[in-house]
């Protein structure tokens, strides 16, 4: 009896991130993407990753990628700066058949529209310090000055899902205030996690440029999976949602306005 092959354009998207910052991309993917299969992926056991070194990173990546094949994905969207900046060479050369898509910190549009030549950029520590990093600085900020601001706490602040307004600011200030000092007119969320403190970060920086990445990603994925022609329309689009520690669905509810069926990921 021969069995039919599926279609690999039915197969998820996976969206990979240490935890919940992902969700910001994954909010656009979504909105751009809406006839796909959605497989959010968050690593919360092993988080904060930003004060990883490379190798854990690229170590930890390799496995949950490797799991993700044997589940079976298409493309898998690495929603994560610190994650990409470790990680996404090493990933590519391991699977070379696989769609990969990072995300890195919006220098090139941020030096575009910067009227005082100074750019910020939040970032973890580990992006701020990484080679990617200085490399997007080297190819896009010709006569520009760009400042990497390390955030510790702040991926922490969002996880713990805490609402209250107040609390959000005086995490954010210290940051932010920097590079105000600076003269940074334009700040570029160099961290998935950080597009959910932006009400925050605009009550401080109210005149001020911000940038985040979700929709030019979203569209990256669009272009390569079409020249693939891997693009699906489901009837009956999905959306799933693992973690690697218990604990977290209120969270996800929080930052997503819905309730969720959050499932465990033994990794
Ligand atoms: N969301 C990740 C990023 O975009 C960082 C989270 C972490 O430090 O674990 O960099």
């Amino acid at each position: 009896m021969s069995t039919a092959t599926p279609d690999p354009a039915r197969l998820p998207i996976a969206v990979f991130d240490s935890g919940v910052g992902g969700l910001s991309i994954l909010r656009a993917l979504v909105a751009h993407l809406p006839h796909e299969h959605f497989l959010y992926v968050a690593d919360n056991a092993w988080l904060p990753y930003g004060a990883r070194s490379q190798e854990e990173i690229q170590q930890r990546l390799l496995i949950i990628t490797q799991h993700l094949l044997e589940r079976g994905i298409k493309a898998l969207v690495i929603a994560c700066n610190t994650a990409t900046a470790a990680a996404i060479d090493h990933i590519r050369a391991c699977f070379p058949e696989l769609i990969v898509v990072g995300v890195e910190p919006a220098i090139k549009p941020a030096c575009a529209l910067t009227r005082s030549g100074v750019v910020g950029v939040l970032a973890t520590e580990h992006t701020v310090a990484s080679a990617r990093f200085q490399n997007l600085i080297r190819q896009y900020a010709q006569g520009v000055q760009v400042i990497g601001q390390a955030c510790p706490g702040w991926v922490e602040f969002v996880e713990s899902g805490n609402p209250d307004a107040t609390a959000a600011q005086d995490r954010v200030r210290p940051q932010i205030d920097i590079l105000l000092s600076a003269g940074a007119d334009v700040l570029v969320l160099g961290c998935t996690h950080y597009p959910f403190l932006e009400p925050a970060i605009r009550s401080i920086a109210e005149a001020v440029t911000i940038i985040e990445t979700g929709m030019p990603v979203a569209r990256q994925v669009q272009r390569l999976l079409e020249e693939r022609q891997l693009l699906t329309m489901h009837a009956h689009p999905a959306l799933d949602f693992f973690t690697t520690a218990p604990g977290k669905a209120e969270v996800f509810a929080h930052l997503l306005g819905d309730t969720v069926r959050l499932q465990s990921l033994e990794i």
